[in-house]
């Protein structure tokens, strides 16, 4: 018992210098942006998006070309489809973090200071049932401001998500969530009202 409270310390000191060490380098490439700038103009909608983060996804996304012709920062490891049917708010790039899947056959509205951890899937149309070649016409999917969706979760065809909400880990979006609420769970139900949000107002960039 004894080692294993020694490891755990010694990881969380390592994840709290790694923190550290990552706020320093986004500061100091944020202080070189002169530099660096120009890859801004590679993502016209990276409006409020840190420069560390244009920067790490820059070659595997606009060299190698993996979803290269997506005007956000999104990582080598998610896909987007369809992006032109999706309007994207400041400080929002859906499939910026790892194994995200973004389908927008029926289009995705999100607001802004969307933070979508790994694995999230956000997806528009669903196949119809007797024949998979043919997807099935829907309402758009809508997310507002200040949205964190927790990882691994899926937001489903036609599903409104208001403003202020955090949606749990690892959960199934299959009806609309209301503002200033957390919501978790398959299928994801509210389970308590949330405060409203401190943070950097994004929707005045
Ligand atoms: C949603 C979340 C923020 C809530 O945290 P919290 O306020 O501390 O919630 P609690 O731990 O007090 O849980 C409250 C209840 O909801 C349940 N719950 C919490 N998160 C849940 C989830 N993701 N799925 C299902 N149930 C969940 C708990 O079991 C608990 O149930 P109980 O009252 O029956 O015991 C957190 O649980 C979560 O899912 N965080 C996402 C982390 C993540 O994905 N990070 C990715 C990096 S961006």
């Amino acid at each position: 018992m004894v080692s294993f409270g020694y490891i755990s310390d010694k990881k969380w000191e390592t994840s709290v210098f790694m923190i550290q060490d990552m706020e320093k380098l986004k500061n100091r490439v944020e202080r070189l942006s002169f530099i660096f700038s120009w890859v801004r103009l590679f993502y016209p909608k990276a409006k409020g998006i840190p420069l560390l983060f244009i920067l790490y996804l820059f070659v595997p996304q606009k060299i190698f070309r993996f979803n290269g012709s997506v005007p956000w920062p999104v990582h080598f490891t998610s896909r987007i489809l369809f992006h032109k049917n999706i309007k994207v708010g400041n400080n929002s790039a859906p499939g910026m973090t790892a194994n995200g899947y973004v389908q927008a056959r029926n289009g995705i509205q999100i607001g802004s200071n969307l933070r979508m951890g790994p694995g999230v899937g956000l997806i528009s149309a669903n196949h119809k049932e007797d024949d998979y070649d043919i997807h099935l016409k829907a309402p758009p999917i809508i997310i507002g401001d200040n949205v964190w969706i927790g990882m691994n979760s899926v937001v489903l065809s036609g599903v409104t998500i208001g403003s202020n909400v955090v949606i749990g880990a690892n959960s199934l979006v299959t009806k609309n969530i209301p503002s200033n609420v957390v919501a978790v769970g398959n299928p994801c139900r509210v389970i308590r009202e949330k405060k409203c949000y401190k943070g950097i107002d994004y929707t005045r960039l």
